[in-house]
């Protein structure tokens, strides 16, 4: 396909947005955006501010050191980017639980939201781009020409969110993963601002029993009918 697209993908946590969007950058060689990286990177510059905790919030000053902040994508090789803040690689550890507790609080500020939404459609201004998260297809980019909302069981979600875990962090318990996968869809889908929500527009994924590939034939199909 000569058009450059874009693609919003969009769904519950843990439901390997992160994996389709990579890929599809890939085989289209367009850039792979990571929206949720970016409220992960914000929420990891918090806490180690000592701005938020799991007893302290103060949204204030978060938001007055958020837009002090300099987030780039960097790429690295075979689609993956790596994320800085202030020149400083944080891929790791913006994935730790510590981090999704409290990100999902985070994302709720409006503040904190235009911030970031402005970064994003920025990155997108010349299309070719693959982008994942929460609002993607009904907020950053309602124009998208493909708008993907995944979905999938909680215990495969969770058992693919342990699995990359348990690689950096032995002491992962597979019950905190799901307890904060269900408490994450829940903030997300119910908060004010953006929240998240099937764009009517939006082909729906469900990928409990597909694999890696046949979800990206799956996917592709979709794209090479856009031109038809
Ligand atoms: O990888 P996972 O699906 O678990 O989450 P993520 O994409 O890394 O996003 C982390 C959190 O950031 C989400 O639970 C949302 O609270 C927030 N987020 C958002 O509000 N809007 C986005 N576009 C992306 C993420």
């Amino acid at each position: 396909m000569s058009k450059k697209l874009i693609i919003a993908i969009d769904g519950y946590s843990s439901t390997g947005k992160s994996t389709l969007a990579r890929e599809l950058a890939i085989n289209l060689g367009y850039i792979y955006v990571d929206s949720g990286a970016m409220y992960r990177a914000v929420t990891l510059d918090g806490i180690t501010k000592g701005l938020i905790s799991s007893t302290k919030f103060n949204d204030h000053a978060l938001i007055s050191s958020v837009r002090k902040l300099k987030i780039e994508f960097k790429k690295s090789n075979q689609g993956f980017t790596n994320l800085f803040i202030d020149g400083n690689k944080i891929d790791d550890q913006i994935r730790s639980i510590n981090v999704s507790r409290l990100v999902s609080k985070v994302a709720a500020l409006s503040e904190i939201r235009s911030f970031l939404v402005k970064q994003q459609r920025k990155i997108g201004l010349n299309k070719g781009i693959v982008m994942d998260g929460r609002d993607i297809g009904t907020v950053v980019f309602p124009n998208a020409d493909l708008k993907i909302f995944m979905t999938a069981s909680v215990e495969i979600r969770a058992m693919r969110r342990y699995k990359e875990l348990i690689v950096t962090d032995n002491n992962i318990n597979f019950e905190d993963i799901i307890e904060n996968i269900n408490s994450r869809d829940y903030e997300d889908s119910n908060r004010e601002h953006s929240p998240l929500y099937r764009a009517k527009d939006a082909k729906v994924l469900d990928n409990s029993d597909l694999s890696q590939e046949k979800q990206l034939i799956k996917v592709m199909g979709w794209i090479n009918n856009l031109e038809k």
